[in-house]
C-alpha cells in the first residue's frame, strides 16, 4: 500500500488531489488513502475468487491506525504512519522471540495453535498478536471476556466478537444434559494430599477445574500443603497424582527448595526431576503478581502443568491498597484476577488452582473465633473450595472444609513432618 511519505513526493498540489495509486489502478484521496485502498483491497477476490485472508488480516493491523472520522488530517496520518513503521519494526525484533515461542510447542499445544489457525480471518499478524496475549487455544479465546481480548491482544471489537463466536461455533459451546456433567463429574482428576484424613475431607483428593483456597493463620500449614502438592501432582495417576508439573507463584517469599527435597525423598523420587517440574515465579507486587497469571496460561500446555499455587492470593494487595478509599478498587482488582485463575480451569479442566489467603481479625466479635479470611466476599465468592486450616497439637493442624459445592463441612487432622504432610 502506499505511504504518506510516497503521496508527498509524487503529488505536490496538496490535500485532497487525487493520488493514482499503481497498485490497484485507483485514484485515492490524499488522507482518505487507507480507507480507500482497504475497501477496495476488501472486495477485491484473490484469483480463485476467495476473499483474501491477509488483507481481513491487514483490516485489523490498519484499523488501529486509521481514524474512523473521514476528516483525518495530514498529520495524523503522518504520525500514523510513523507508528506504521515503528510497529513493523518492533514486529521484526518479536519475530525471533515468536518463532522461538512456537518452536518450544509440543503436539498437543501446536494442534491447539492449528485449531486458532483456521478460524476465518485468522491470518500471520492476527495469529501472532493473539498467541503473544497468551489465547493460543479455541478455548481461551471462547472463555475470555472479549474486553479482556482486545485489551491484550490489540485486536478490534468487530474482530474480538467473530473470532469468539467462532470458537464457540467449534467447541459446540451450548446446553447439555446434567447426565453427561455426571459422566465427566465422575472421572473428574484428583491431588492427593499426602494424608488419607485430609483427602476423605475432599472425598477423594484435592479436585481438578477448580480454585480451592486454604486460609488460616501463621504457620498453620498452608505454605507447607502448597509445597507438598507441588510434589503430589508429579506422582503418577495410580499414586494419586496427575502425573504433571506445578506452577508456583510466590507473593511472599516463603518457597523453599529444601522443603521440597524433603517431600520428594517422603515419597521416594528423585528429588533433581521434582525440582525441575517446579515452575517458580516470585512475584514482587500485586501488577506482578496479575501478570504473571497472565502468562501462566500459555505456559501451562507448553510444561504441562497441572498445578497452579498462588501463596499468597491477596498479601500484596492488603500492603499496597491502605486505607478505606482505595477498598473499593482493592476488591475490584482481586476481583478480576481471581477470575483470570477461574478462567483458567474453565480453558483446561485437569489444571487444579490452589490459593492460599491470610485472616484478619473482627472485632466486634466476643463469642466464637474472631478471624475471617481476608478479601471479604470477593474472595469468598471467588473462590469454589474454601478450608479453615488452624494450629492443633505439635506437629497437627486441623483443617476445616467451610464451603464447597458439593462437600459437607467437616473437619480432618493432619501432621506436617520432615518429610512433609501426614496423617
Ligand atoms: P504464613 O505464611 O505465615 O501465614 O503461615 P503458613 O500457614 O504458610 O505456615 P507454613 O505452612 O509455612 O507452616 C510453617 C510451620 O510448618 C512451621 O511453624 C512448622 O511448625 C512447620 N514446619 C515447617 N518445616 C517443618 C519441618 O521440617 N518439620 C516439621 N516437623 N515441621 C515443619
Ligand atoms: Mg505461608
Amino acid at each position: 500500500m502506499a505511504k504518506a511519505s510516497e503521496i508527498n513526493t509524487q503529488n505536490q498540489s496538496g490535500i485532497g488531489e487525487p493520488y493514482f495509486c499503481e497498485e490497484c489502478k485507483r485514484n485515492h484521496t490524499k488522507g482518505k488513502i487507507y480507507k480507500e485502498h482497504l475497501n477496495f483491497a476488501k472486495v477485491e477476490p484473490k484469483d480463485d475468487g476467495v476473499l483474501n485472508e491477509e488483507v481481513i488480516d491487514d483490516e485489523i493491523e490498519v484499523s488501529d491506525l486509521v481514524s474512523e472520522d473521514d476528516s483525518t488530517s495530514v498529520e495524523e496520518e503522518a504520525s500514523d504512519e510513523g507508528l506504521d513503521e515503528k510497529i513493523e519494526v518492533d514486529d521484526e525484533i518479536e519475530e525471533d522471540d515468536f518463532d522461538e515461542e512456537l518452536e518450544n510447542y509440543d503436539d498437543d499445544a501446536n494442534a491447539c495453535v492449528e485449531a486458532v489457525k483456521k478460524l476465518p480471518g485468522v491470518g500471520e499478524a492476527t495469529l501472532k498478536k493473539l498467541i503473544k496475549a497468551g489465547f493460543n487455544s479455541l478455548e481461551s479465546i471462547a472463555y475470555t471476556p472479549p474486553t479482556i481480548i482486545q485489551k491484550e491482544s490489540g485486536l478490534g471489537d468487530k474482530t474480538t466478537a467473530k473470532l469468539i463466536k467462532a470458537s464457540m461455533d467449534k467447541l459446540d459451546i451450548g446446553f447439555k444434559s446434567a447426565e453427561d456433567v455426571w459422566e465427566y463429574r465422575k472421572n473428574i482428576s484428583r491431588i492427593t494430599t499426602s494424608s488419607q484424613e485430609l483427602d476423605n475431607l475432599f472425598h477423594g483428593g484435592i479436585e481438578t477445574g477448580c480454585v480451592v483456597e486454604f486460609f488460616g493463620e501463621f504457620r498453620t500449614g498452608k505454605t507447607q500443603l502448597a509445597h507438598q502438592l507441588c510434589v503430589n501432582v508429579q506422582l503418577p495417576k495410580e499414586d494419586g497424582g496427575l502425573n504433571g508439573c506445578a506452577l508456583y507463584i510466590d507473593t511472599e517469599g516463603t518457597f523453599r527448595p529444601e522443603r521440597i527435597i524433603q517431600m520428594a525423598e517422603g515419597h521416594d523420587l528423585d528429588h533433581k526431576k521434582v525440582l525441575k517440574n517446579i515452575v517458580f515465579g516470585r512475584a514482587y507486587n500485586s501488577d506482578h503478581q496479575i501478570m504473571l497469571i497472565k502468562e501462566a496460561a500459555s505456559l501451562i500446555k507448553e510444561k504441562n502443568i497441572k498445578l497452579i499455587i498462588v501463596d499468597s492470593l491477596i498479601g500484596h494487595f492488603r500492603s499496597e491498597y491502605v486505607g478505606r478509599g482505595t477498598l473499593a478498587n482493592r476488591q475490584q482488582t482481586i476481583n478480576v484476577h481471581l477470575h483470570d485463575l477461574l478462567r483458567l480451569t474453565d480453558i483446561f479442566p485437569d489444571l487444579c488452582v490452589i490459593v492460599t489467603n491470610q485472616v484478619q481479625s473482627k472485632p466486634d466479635v466476643f463469642y466464637g473465633n474472631p478471624t475471617v479470611a481476608a478479601g471479604g466476599n470477593i474472595v469468598a465468592h471467588g473462590s469454589t473450595i474454601r478450608v479453615y486450616l488452624r494450629k492443633g497439637k505439635g506437629e497437627q493442624r486441623v483443617a476445616k472444609m467451610i464451603d464447597a459445592p458439593h462437600l459437607p463441612e467437616g473437619e480432618a487432622v493432619f501432621s506436617i513432618t520432615e518429610n512433609g504432610i501426614t496423617d
